[in-house]
C-alpha cells in the first residue's frame, strides 16, 4: 500500500521514509507510539491520542512537545494524500545518536513518525464472525532471561543511575532478590566464597557469566549460585560485574555503603586476571 509517510518535518514516499540502524527506537524499542482511527476523513478523538502520546513522552521522559494544530494539519495531510479511511500511526522514538549506546544525552533528537495503516470500515464488528479466547498468565515482561532488544525499562532505569551518580543499577525484584544490573550479571564474594544469583526468567544468561564460574571450578575457587538479597550486597567483601564490553568491572560503592575499603578485592584482581588471561589464550588460539 503506497502512500506518504511524515518522517522528521517532511513529508517523503514510502519508499523514502528510511530511519538510521543506530536509532535508539530500532536498538531498544526507546519509544512510544499511537493509532488513531480515522473514517471517511475524520480524525477520531485526536485530543485524546495525542494527550496519552504526550504523557507517554513524559513518562519515559523524551523531550518532545505536541503541538496540537501541527499535529492536525500532519494528520489532514496524511488523510489527504493516503486514504480516508486509514488509520493514522505515530511513532516517536528517542532519537539516535550514531552509536549504540544504553545512556543517552540530554539534547538527543526525537525521531517522529506517522502514515497512514491500512484502511478499515466502520461497522465491520457488526457483521464480523465471534471469536474464541484463552486465558494465560500476564508475564509482560518477564522474561528477562530473553536478550530482547526490547530495553525500555533498563534504559529508564541506567538513567536513574546516572542521575544519581552512578555507572550502573543492581535490580531488586519484588521478593527482595537482586538479581542483576541493566546491563550486567554480577557476582559478590563473601567469606572467600564467590557468589552470583542462579539463572531463572530474571536475569541474563550472561556469557561472561558462564565463562566466570567455569574459571572459578576449574581454579578451585569456592562458587555458588544463591539467591542475594540488599543486606548480602552491603554486608559482602567484594562485588563487581561482568558483561562481554566490560569485562569484570569492580565496584567500590553500593548504595551509600562502601566496599572493600573503596578498593577492589583479592577475589576480584584473581578472576579478572584469570578471565582476561583465557581471553588472551583464546586469542593466541
Ligand atoms: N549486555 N544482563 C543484561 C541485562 C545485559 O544487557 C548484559 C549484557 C548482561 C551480560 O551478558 P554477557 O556477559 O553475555 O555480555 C547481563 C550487553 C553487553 C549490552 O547490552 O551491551
Amino acid at each position: 500500500m503506497s502512500g506518504v509517510v511524515y518522517l522528521n518535518d517532511n513529508y517523503v514516499a514510502e519508499n523514502e521514509a528510511k530511519v538510521s540502524v543506530f536509532d535508539r527506537g530500532f536498538l531498544f524499542a526507546d519509544g512510544v507510539y499511537e493509532v488513531i482511527p480515522v473514517y471517511n476523513g475524520k480524525i477520531l478523538f485526536l485530543k485524546e491520542h495525542l494527550a496519552r502520546l504526550q504523557k507517554n513522552l513524559d513518562l519515559i521522559n523524551i523531550k518532545y512537545l505536541i503541538n496540537f494544530l501541527d499535529w492536525q494539519n500532519i494528520c489532514n495531510k496524511l488523510i489527504t494524500n493516503n486514504g480516508l479511511d486509514r488509520p493514522l500511526y505515530i511513532q516517536i522514538t528517542r532519537g539516535n545518536e550514531n552509536r549504540r549506546n544504553h545512556d543517552y544525552s540530554d539534547d538527543i533528537k526525537p525521531t517522529i513518525v506517522a502514515y497512514s495503516l491500512p484502511p478499515i470500515t466502520l461497522g465491520n464488528c457488526l457483521t464480523a464472525k465471534s471469536i474464541n479466547v484463552m486465558t494465560f498468565p500476564d508475564n509482560r515482561w518477564n522474561h528477562c532471561d530473553v536478550k530482547s532488544i526490547a530495553l525500555l525499562g533498563n534504559i529508564l532505569l541506567r538513567q536513574i543511575g546516572k542521575k544519581n551518580g552512578c555507572d550502573e543499577v543492581l535490580l531488586t525484584r519484588s521478593n527482595g532478590f537482586i538479581v542483576e544490573g541493566t546491563t550486567s550479571n554480577y557476582f559478590i564474594v563473601k567469606n572467600n566464597k564467590v557468589i552470583t544469583p542462579p539463572l531463572s526468567s530474571d536475569l541474563l544468561p550472561g556469557i561472561t557469566r558462564q565463562i566466570i564460574i567455569e574459571l572459578c571450578k576449574s581454579n578451585n575457587i569456592d562458587f555458588a549460585q544463591e539467591n542475594i538479597l540488599l543486606e548480602d550486597i552491603l554486608n559482602c567483601d567484594e562485588i563487581w560485574l561482568s558483561s562481554s564490553t566490560k569485562e569484570l568491572t569492580s565496584v567500590v560503592r553500593v548504595n551509600n555503603t562502601v566496599i572493600n575499603n573503596g578498593q577492589p578485592g583479592p577475589f576480584w584482581h584473581r578472576i579478572a586476571n584469570l578471565y582476561i588471561n583465557n581471553i588472551k589464550q583464546i586469542l593466541n588460539g
